[in-house]
């Protein structure tokens, strides 16, 4: 009789089941490229592991040492000379830097025409009105030549945001804002990483927010900071941040299962009851969701709520992988800059666009009809606040009135930069590759 050998044993059993899975994996990934956006998060079965070991340690869901610790690392990765303040999400970190800096009822927020709904409800639930600029065609900014006409004496700050990973003109706002008290306030949830000037973007104005949701540059599956280097603004900001709630235990409770159930999804092969579940858990309500957040010029309970310990603990998992996060997103770039180039179609002047590529086609209707059904194609942000469906003029916004921020929403589609399967980022290339020069629109005065 054979020797007993239970490692040898072990060691065989294991290798044939990685290879089983593997195989599995590349068969399923195969037929099932709209897969795609379930493998550009950022958190993987590593980060899903670190959570097990949180919550098998007993540690305490909503306020604890992780909170300090992640908030350090945070202020690091932008300047050490500031405050970081976390939140339940960006738009909340908002709303609290707002507040801190007095502005409320009858004041006026200037935000480029290309946001997302969510920055908007912020700003009315203080009771502000946002005050919508034009954007570059390029680099989807704020367009900072057509800046003073809309400055008036109720002009309390600037949202200064850098879309998709562009930083943008912070010098040409600053010459507009002059010796004026108005405030710059960088929104860089889709920037985190980016540089201006040599320097993290985030650190050029008088605060700044970031964003942590789970489509961002680095995932808590939601989450946001607010950051600051004026003393005074922190104190305030202190205050608030104190005074803020925590999201209930069962809320966070709900969020890491919701975590360790999702990571089922990541194994392709049990996709389908992973999803299946997450279907029940979205038509019941029981997933984790931020407070409501539909503006109904009411701000909602729990808003702004504070950020949580099991959210800082991944969070500084999260971190720790910033820099490779960051190059392999800019591989992705590159490889879509190089296909497209390779068929002749310049796209802008910048690889800075490190969370969504974006793209400007003709028929854009036509693209996501023909792809769709693989792939949800991106169209951030297909209006002036992305995801209001009312009347624009209810949030402030007079149609005609950006020219250039209405050209980009009805033809913009952008993809993922961050892929976890290489054979959906090979698929995703297919994609980019389809596109013809005669597809592309440019806009033109
Ligand atoms: C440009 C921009 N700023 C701020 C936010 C708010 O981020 P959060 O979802 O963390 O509130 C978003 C949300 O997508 C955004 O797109």
């Amino acid at each position: 009789m054979a020797a007993r050998n239970p490692e040898g044993t072990l060691r065989v059993a294991t290798s044939t089941l990685r290879k089983v899975v593997a195989g599995l994996d590349r068969a399923f990934v195969r037929r099932h490229p709209w897969l795609i956006h379930f493998f550009n998060e950022t958190v993987d079965h590593r980060d899903v592991s670190a959570l097990m070991h949180f919550l098998a340690a007993r540690k305490p869901l909503r306020d604890g040492e992780y909170l300090g610790q992640y908030e350090e690392m945070f202020r690091d990765a932008i300047d050490p000379a500031g405050r970081v303040f976390s939140f339940g999400s960006a738009r909340m970190a908002l709303y609290a830097l707002l507040e801190a800096m007095d502005i409320g009822r009858g004041d006026e927020v200037i935000v480029p025409a290309f946001t997302c709904e969510v920055v908007i409800h912020a700003i009315l639930y203080r009771g502000s009105r946002p005050v919508y600029a034009d954007i570059e065609p390029v680099t989807f900014n704020m367009d900072v030549a057509k800046l003073p006409r809309l400055v008036t004496r109720r002009t309390k700050a600037i949202l200064a945001q850098h879309t998709f990973g562009v930083p943008c003109d912070l010098d040409g706002i600053r010459a507009v804002v002059g010796a004026s008290r108005i405030k710059i306030i960088e929104d860089c949830a889709l920037a985190l990483g980016s540089r201006y000037r040599g320097r993290p973007v985030g650190c050029h104005g008088d605060a700044a927010i970031y964003s942590t949701d789970r489509t961002k540059m680095l995932s808590t599956v939601s989450g946001g900071v607010a950051f600051t280097r004026d003393p005074d603004l922190a104190r305030r900001l202190r205050d608030i941040h104190h005074r803020a709630p925590f999201l209930s235990h069962t809320a966070l409770a709900n969020m890491s299962m919701q975590l360790l159930g999702g990571s089922v999804c990541f194994w392709p092969y049990l996709y389908p009851i992973g999803w299946a579940a997450m279907a029940v858990g979205h038509t019941s309500g029981l997933l984790f969701r931020l407070p409501e957040d539909k503006v109904r010029f009411v701000t909602p309970v729990n808003y702004p709520c504070r950020f949580s310990n099991v959210q800082a603990w991944l969070g500084i998992h999260q971190l720790e992988k910033l820099q490779t996060v960051l190059s392999r997103r800019q591989t992705s770039v590159r490889r879509y800059r190089e296909i497209l180039a390779g068929r002749g179609i310049a796209n802008g002047d910048t690889s800075d666009f490190t969370l969504r590529f974006p793209l400007l086609l003709r028929d854009r209707r036509r693209f996501i009809r023909r792809w769709n059904r693989y792939f949800e194609v991106g169209t951030w942000f297909d209006g002036p606040a992305f995801g209001w469906t009312g009347d624009l003029s209810t949030i402030g916004y007079q149609m005609g009135s950006c020219p250039v921020a209405e050209f980009v929403h009805s033809r913009i589609v952008n993809f993922p930069t961050h892929q976890t399967r290489e054979r959906l980022e090979r698929y995703l290339c297919e994609i980019v590759d389809s596109i013809r020069p005669e597809d592309v629109a440019t806009y033109s005065d």
